[in-house]
């Protein structure tokens, strides 16, 4: 059975020209970005969406759109020094940029809702499964190899001792990246998520005793 939204979708193509343009537009929203959230983290969060997107079956161009523009309300949090919400603040910046483009508005809902829901928030959270999905690959981002923060840039060194655990990543994974497993949505986010899981334990444990000099 064909639904109201796939009628309207019927005369709607993601062309890689429209595809570029709005990466364009994406993209340019991290010039001054740094660390954990710049332009990589959003290019690996899209790969992330589409491989566990194809696994749960779900809608691969909502998800390419909404991962490209997740992030682009960061800049302006950084700015407010936090007043100002970058999943509220992206998800209303993206509905312009989607609407300059002719993405049609029933598919910019459900991108802007993906963009909205992909925090850890109470209020609002993610209701569709490429909503979850963003959501997902985005904390998995934060536990694997790449995007784990080994080295903390938010911490003054000179007003830390050296090899104490408050200025390793250690502290960082102990306290709040290893809960990350436990409040993913999907199934496949999940599996991902014990593997990465299982690499930080090891990687852990090795740089700690590289630390303490037993190995
Ligand atoms: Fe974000
Ligand atoms: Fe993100």
């Amino acid at each position: 059975m064909i639904s109201g939204y796939d009628n309207i979708m019927k005369r709607f193509r993601l062309s890689p020209r429209l595809l570029a343009g709005i990466t364009k537009e994406a993209r340019r929203y991290f010039r001054n970005a740094r660390g954990s959230h710049d332009w990589d983290h959003t290019g690996r969060v899209d790969e992330l969406c589409q491989r566990i997107g194809r696994k749960e079956k779900a809608d691969l161009d909502v998800l390419k759109l909404a991962a490209l523009l997740h992030d682009i309300g960061r800049e302006e949090e950084d700015r407010s020094n936090g007043k100002v919400c970058h999943g509220e603040k992206g998800a209303a910046l993206a509905r312009n940029i989607l609407a300059r483009h002719g993405v049609p508005v029933e598919m910019a809902d459900r991108i802007v809702h993906c963009i909205e829901t992909h925090r850890f928030r109470r209020n609002k959270t993610p209701q569709t499964l490429e909503a979850k999905i963003l959501f997902d690959a985005d904390k998995l981002d934060s536990i694997g190899a790449v995007g784990a923060r080994l080295h903390n840039l938010t911490i003054d060194l000179r007003k830390t001792r050296p090899y104490t655990k408050e200025d390793t990543a250690y502290r960082e994974f102990q306290i709040k990246l290893c809960r990350i497993k436990d409040r993913l949505f999907t199934r496949e986010g999940r599996r991902i998520a014990r593997q990465r899981h299982r690499f930080m334990v090891v990687f852990f444990e090795r740089l700690e005793q590289e630390i303490e000099g037993t190995l």
